[in-house]
């Protein structure tokens, strides 16, 4: 894949050769490695990134797992920027790393790309500790000693890497269509780059508002948060409980 290229605010890409003078504002573009992106919660965020043309690739224990799962999505949209590679291999080639494995192979998942990551790539942590991942129920956390999974995971980070927490709250079920989505996204991150980076990214999920949740500590709770939605899901015998903040500024917001 050629990574050389831009998105301008026209919504366009260009490679630098092509550039239009009156393209505005470019963004650059980047590669997002979403490690266990076979799953429900990985395969969701894939699609509806290269639903907007970034440069998605998913990653997973069997190469071929992941390439049959991204070729499923290329066909859904022709034309979409998406290949599938072993996890290592997909952090090998990625500016933005998304995890999405069930907590109880967090851990080890993270053991096994740590010594593959970009120096200065962004992790994006989407893990909820939920008591199910060991068997127990949906609607129960487990305890972690690091205070989330999103700490666990700068723990095991290397420390050129800034982690961010988010998604824990945008369920599979509302990612998987092309519908708008109607809910908020809290990230929480120690770096502001990181923030910054992991905040655009879930802007550009249409109906998407980036909430800027502070340090990643808060992760604590966006994580907790989960359980309870999956809680509403089954009092109420739906999928994609989701949440929406009142009484923010629409000038920082966009949805
Ligand atoms: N589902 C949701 O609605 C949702 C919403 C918010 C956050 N999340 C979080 O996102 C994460 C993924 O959720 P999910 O529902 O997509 O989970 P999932 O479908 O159960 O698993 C995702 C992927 O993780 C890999 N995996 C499974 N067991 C593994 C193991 N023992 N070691 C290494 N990799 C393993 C698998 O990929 P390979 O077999 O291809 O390697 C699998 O496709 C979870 O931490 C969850 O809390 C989920």
């Amino acid at each position: 894949m050629r990574s050389d290229g831009f998105w301008a605010n026209n919504g366009r890409f260009y490679f630098p050769e092509e550039m239009p003078s009156s393209a505005g504002e470019v963004y650059v573009k980047r590669t997002i490695a979403i490690v266990g992106g076979t799953g429900a919660e990985g395969s969701g965020l894939a699609w509806r990134w290269a639903l907007v043309g970034e440069t998605v690739v998913i990653g997973s224990r069997d190469a071929s797992r992941a390439a049959a799962r991204a070729a499923e999505i290329a066909k859904r949209m022709p034309g979409a920027c998406i290949e599938g590679r072993e996890n290592a291999a997909a952090v090998a080639e990625a500016d933005i790393v998304v995890l999405t494995v069930p907590f109880s192979a967090h851990a080890e998942t993270l053991r096994h790309i740590k010594s593959s990551f970009r120096p200065g790539a962004v992790l994006i942590d989407t893990t909820v500790p939920l008591a199910a991942t060991v068997g127990g129920k949906a609607t129960r956390m487990l305890g972690v000693w690091q205070g989330s999974a999103a700490e666990q995971a700068a723990e095991f980070a290397p420390k050129n890497v800034a982690v961010a927490a988010a998604f824990h709250a945008l369920s599979a079920e509302l990612l998987e269509g092309e519908e708008r989505v109607d809910c908020d996204v809290v990230v929480c991150s120690n770096d502001e780059n990181a923030r910054k980076v992991t905040m655009e990214l879930a802007a550009r999920i249409e109906g998407v508002r980036a909430i800027n949740g502070g340090p990643l500590e808060t992760a604590r709770l966006s994580e907790q948060l989960t359980a309870l939605l999956i809680s509403i899901n089954i009092r109420y015998k739906v999928h994609g409980v989701g949440i929406r903040f009142t009484g923010l500024p629409d000038s920082e917001l966009k949805a």
